[in-house]
C-alpha cells in the first residue's frame, strides 16, 4: 500500500473506510490501492471463519490452538507466560493473514454471575492490566494487532447492548479503568474495542470523554478505536467522540450518514479525516508485516497450551498431601467432564481446536494400573440419574483414590447471558455426597468458567480448580494430578461461601436499563475484607506440592519514586516449585475510603528445593494514587503506607511500613468551601483563623463544630467576621 493520506480521498471514500465491508474486514479503496484487512476473535485462540461469515460461529472456523481462556491464564499470575501465549496467537494470526486479533478482554469480574467471566482475568485491576499487557506484547511482537476490549465498564451480559453502568468516579477510575490504562500505557495495543453498554447514561461508542479525553488525552493511546460488533448507536456522534471504525458492515448506511452530516454542516469533515486516517494507519501497520509462510506447528502450540494449562490449575486444598497421586494406586475417574472435557466458553471466543486432550485418556496413559471410569451424570440431565450414580459409587468403592470431575455444563454459562446462581447442578452435588461416603479419598477437579460454590469443600481432602483450560487441559490436569507439574496458580477472584456474600449482590444486574455499582470501590476481595466476611477460598490463594517460607519484607523508595519491596522466599519442601509472591498496600490513617488491602504487585518465583531467592517487587507510585474528585486527578496521599508480602490476600507473611511524600492537592476554593478547608489552606488560614477566633473565642469544641460550615453561609450571618467583599478576596487569594 502506498502512503495514502485522507486528503487524497473523496469524502465518500473517507467515510467508507470508517465501517466494515462485511463481518470481519475493512473496505478497500482500489483507486489508491488501499487494501482490506481482516480482524477476527480472540482472545485465547484464533476464530477465523472459513465459510460465509455469520459472526457467532455457526459457521466453522479454521482449526486453531485453543489456549486457556483468561480465567485460567490469569491464575498463572505470570505476564511472561501470557506474552508467550500472545506470541503464539500472533503467529497463528499471521499465518492466516489476520491483521488484528480481538482480545484481550480486561473487564473486571464484578460479580461471579457474569456469563463472560471466563474471558476476563480477575476481580483486580492490576492483575487484569499486567496480564493483558503481557498478551498484547506477545501478539504485537508478531506484527499483528491486538484489540483491548470491552472498553469500558462492561461487567455483565444482561442487557449488555443497552444497560447503563452507573458508577462513581473513584471506582470507575481505580477499579474499572485502571486495567485498561495499564495495558494502553505499557503495551500500546493497535486497537481498543469500545463496549456495547452505556456508562452513566452515555453509550461507550459515542462518549468523547471515554474515547478521546481519557483514552488518548490522558493515557496517550495512539491506535484505532473499533466498535464492538453492533455497538454503534449514533454513527455521527461516534465519529465526533473518537470511534474510528464501526464493525461489522452497516451496508454503507452509516457511511452515507457521515457524508450527509458533513454536507449539511452538522459534522466537521476533520473528524472524518481523523477516523479515516486512523484506519489507514492500521492498514499500513498490518501491511508492514512480512507475509508469513509455512504452516502452523500444531504440536509446538499444543505443547505451549499444555504448559499454560498446567500453570492455570489452582490447588485449592490438599489435606494429608493426598496429591500428587501415586501411579501404582488403583484409581477411579468419575464425572462426564473427564471423558468430554469442557475447555472453553461459548460465544464469540469459541475456537475450533486443532485437537483436544481428555483428562481420562491422559490419566490412563500416566497411571501404571487400570483406571476405572464412570460418567456419574450427564450434562443435560438426561438418562437414569440413579443408575449413573450407583455405577459411579461402585467404581469409587473399589478404588484406592477417586478423581471426581465436576463442573458447569456448557449450557449454564456463556457470552450473552449471566447466571442467576453459583451452584453446581444438583445431580453433581448428590453424587459427591455418595462418592465421598463410599470412599473418602476423593480429589475433586472442577471445570467452570465462573466461580461455583463448593458446599462439599470440607468433606473432600483435595480440590483442583481447573477452570476452563483450553484444548490441552486434559493432559495438563493429569500432569498436575501425578506431580509432573507442581501446581503454582492462584485465585484471581474470591470463591465465596454464598452468592449473597458477594459485594455486588443486590445491585447486579440492575433493572430497567440501569445497573448501579453500589459497592463502589469494594469489589471482590476488597469488599469481603472490608466486611470481614469469611470466604471459601480467598483471592490470591493457591497451594503447591512444596511449601514456601517468607523472610521479613523491606521497602524503599526508588529513584523514580516507586516503591521497591524485597522479601526472601524459601522453598522449604523437597520438590521444585513456584510461588506467586503478592504485595498488598494499605494506608490505615487515610483521609479517603480505602479497602483494607489492595494488590499492588506480584511476581512468580521458581525455586528449587531448599533454595532461597529475594523477590523484588516494584509498586508503582501511580498505583498508590486514588482518584481525587475535587481536582479530577490522581493523588498520592502523604503519610505512612503499609506494604504486606503475602501468599494470598488472607495469608500475610510479613509487612513493612514506609512513609511517602504525597502530591500537593489544591482543591479550588469557593463560597461552598468549608471553614475547615480554608483553615487547611495556608493562603487563607492566616486570615480566616483570627476571624473565627474573633467570632467564637477559643472554644475548641465550637470551632470543630463550625469546621464543616460553608464559608459563604457564614458571611451571611449578622455578626459575620468577614464581609461579602472580603470573602471574595479571600477565596481569590486561596485560589491564586
Ligand atoms: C463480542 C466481542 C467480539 C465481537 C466479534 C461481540 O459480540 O462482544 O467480544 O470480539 O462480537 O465477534
Amino acid at each position: 500500500m502506498t502512503d495514502v493520506s485522507p486528503t487524497e480521498l473523496t469524502l465518500e471514500e473517507k467515510a467508507s473506510l470508517t465501517s466494515g465491508r462485511d463481518f470481519w474486514t475493512t473496505k478497500p479503496i482500489e483507486r489508491v490501492r488501499v487494501p482490506s484487512i481482516m480482524m477476527t476473535d480472540g482472545p485465547h485462540g484464533l476464530r477465523k471463519q472459513s465459510a460465509a461469515s455469520d459472526h457467532l460461529g455457526l459457521a466453522q472456523s479454521v482449526p486453531a490452538t485453543c489456549f486457556p481462556p483468561a480465567v485460567g491464564l490469569g491464575s498463572s499470575f505470570d505476564p511472561e507466560l501470557a506474552e508467550r501465549v500472545g506470541v503464539a496467537l500472533g503467529t497463528e494470526s499471521a499465518l492466516e493473514d489476520v491483521a488484528v486479533i480481538l482480545g484481550p478482554g480486561v473487564n473486571i469480574k464484578r460479580s461471579p454471575l457474569c456469563g463472560r467471566n471466563f474471558e476476563y482475568f480477575s476481580e483486580d485491576p492490576i492483575v487484569s492490566g499486567v496480564m493483558g499487557a503481557g498478551l498484547v506484547r506477545g501478539i504485537q511482537s508478531r506484527g499483528v494487532g491486538a484489540s483491548l476490549k470491552h472498553f469500558a465498564a462492561n461487567n455483565q451480559e444482561t442487557d449488555r447492548l443497552r444497560v447503563s453502568s452507573d458508577v462513581d468516579p473513584r471506582p470507575l477510575r481505580e477499579i474499572y479503568l485502571r486495567g485498561f490504562q495499564r495495558v494502553v500505557e505499557d503495551a500500546q495495543p493497535w486497537t481498543v474495542m469500545c463496549s456495547y453498554n452505556r456508562i452513566n447514561g452515555v453509550y461507550a461508542s459515542e462518549d468523547p470523554w471515554l474515547l478521546t479525553s481519557v483514552l488518548r488525552g490522558e493515557w496517550g493511546f495512539e491506535g484505532l478505536v473499533v466498535s464492538d460488533w453492533g455497538a454503534v448507536n449514533d454513527r455521527v456522534a461516534g465519529v465526533v467522540a473518537g470511534l474510528d471504525l464501526e464493525m461489522p458492515s452497516s451496508g454503507g448506511r452509516t457511511d452515507a450518514q457521515l457524508v450527509a452530516a458533513v454536507k449539511d454542516g452538522s459534522l466537521d469533515e476533520a473528524a472524518v479525516d481523523l477516523a479515516a486516517g486512523r484506519v489507514l494507519d492500521l492498514v499500513r501497520k498490518a501491511g508492514a508485516r512480512p507475509a508469513a509462510s509455512g504452516v502452523l506447528d500444531v504440536d509446538a502450540h499444543h505443547a505451549l497450551a499444555r504448559e499454560a494449562a498446567g500453570r492455570s490449575i489452582v490447588l485449592l486444598k490438599n489435606d494429608g498431601d493426598i496429591l500428587p497421586l501415586d501411579r501404582s494406586q488403583r484409581i477411579a475417574v468419575i464425572g462426564a467432564f473427564a471423558a468430554e472435557p469442557r475447555f472453553q466458553g461459548a460465544g464469540s471466543s469459541l475456537i475450533n481446536p486443532t485437537r483436544v486432550d481428555a483428562a481420562l485418556d491422559a490419566i490412563r496413559a500416566a497411571a501404571d494400573g487400570e483406571v476405572a471410569y464412570a460418567a456419574g451424570f450427564t450434562f443435560d440431565g438426561s438418562g437414569d440419574a440413579d443408575a449413573l450414580r450407583a455405577e459411579a459409587v461402585a467404581a469409587a468403592a473399589s478404588a484406592e483414590r477417586v478423581v471426581l470431575f465436576l463442573g458447569l455444563p456448557a449450557a449454564e454459562e456463556s457470552e450473552g447471558f449471566d447466571r442467576t446462581h453459583i451452584d453446581l447442578p444438583a445431580a453433581q452435588l448428590a453424587l459427591v455426597d455418595e462418592v465421598v461416603t463410599a470412599n473418602p479419598n476423593v480429589v475433586v477437579v472442577l471445570s467452570n468458567g465462573g466461580v461455583v460454590a463448593l458446599p462439599f469443600a470440607e468433606r473432600v481432602p483435595a480440590i483442583l480448580e481447573g477452570w476452563l483450560l483450553g484444548q490441552a487441559g486434559g493432559s495438563a490436569t493429569a500432569d498436575v494430578l501425578f506431580g509432573d507439574v507442581n501446581p503454582s496458580a492462584k485465585l484471581t477472584e474470591t470463591i465465596p461461601l454464598r452468592l449473597e456474600d458477594t459485594p455486588s449482590y443486590g445491585s447486579f444486574p440492575g433493572e430497567f436499563g440501569h445497573v448501579r455499582y453500589g459497592e463502589g470501590l469494594l469489589v471482590g476481595y476488597r469488599g469481603f475484607d472490608a466486611a470481614g466476611k469469611d470466604v471459601a477460598f480467598p483471592f490470591g490463594h493457591g497451594l503447591s506440592y512444596t511449601r514456601f517460607s517468607y523472610g521479613d519484607a523491606a521497602a524503599e523508595v526508588t529513584e523514580t519514586g516507586d516503591v521497591l519491596v524485597r522479601v526472601d522466599v524459601t522453598n522449604t519442601g523437597d520438590v521444585a516449585g513456584r510461588e506467586i509472591v503478592q504485595v498488598y498496600s494499605s494506608m490505615p490513617g487515610s483521609a479517603v475510603q480505602r479497602a483494607p488491602r489492595e494488590l499492588k504487585s506480584f511476581l512468580s518465583v521458581a525455586l528449587e528445593p531448599g533454595e532461597t531467592r529475594t523477590a523484588e517487587l516494584i509498586v508503582r507510585r501511580s498505583d498508590l494514587a486514588y482518584w481525587d474528585i475535587r481536582v479530577d486527578g490522581w493523588v498520592v496521599e502523604p503519610g505512612e503506607y503499609v506494604f504486606e508480602a503475602a501468599a494470598s490476600s488472607r495469608d500475610i507473611r510479613s509487612s513493612v511500613a514506609l512513609e511517602l511524600t504525597g502530591d500537593e492537592v489544591r482543591p479550588p476554593l469557593s463560597r461552598e468551601s468549608s471553614i475547615g478547608e480554608l483553615l487547611e489552606n495556608p493562603a487563607t488560614a492566616s486570615i480566616i483563623g483570627p476571624a473565627i477566633t474573633a467570632m467564637f473565642g477559643d472554644d475548641a469544641g465550637m470551632i470543630k463544630m463550625m469546621a464543616s460550615f460553608p464559608i459563604g453561609r457564614l458571611a451571611a450571618f449578622p455578626n459575620a467576621p468577614v464581609s461579602e467583599q472580603q470573602l471574595d478576596e479571600l477565596i481569590a487569594a486561596g485560589n491564586a
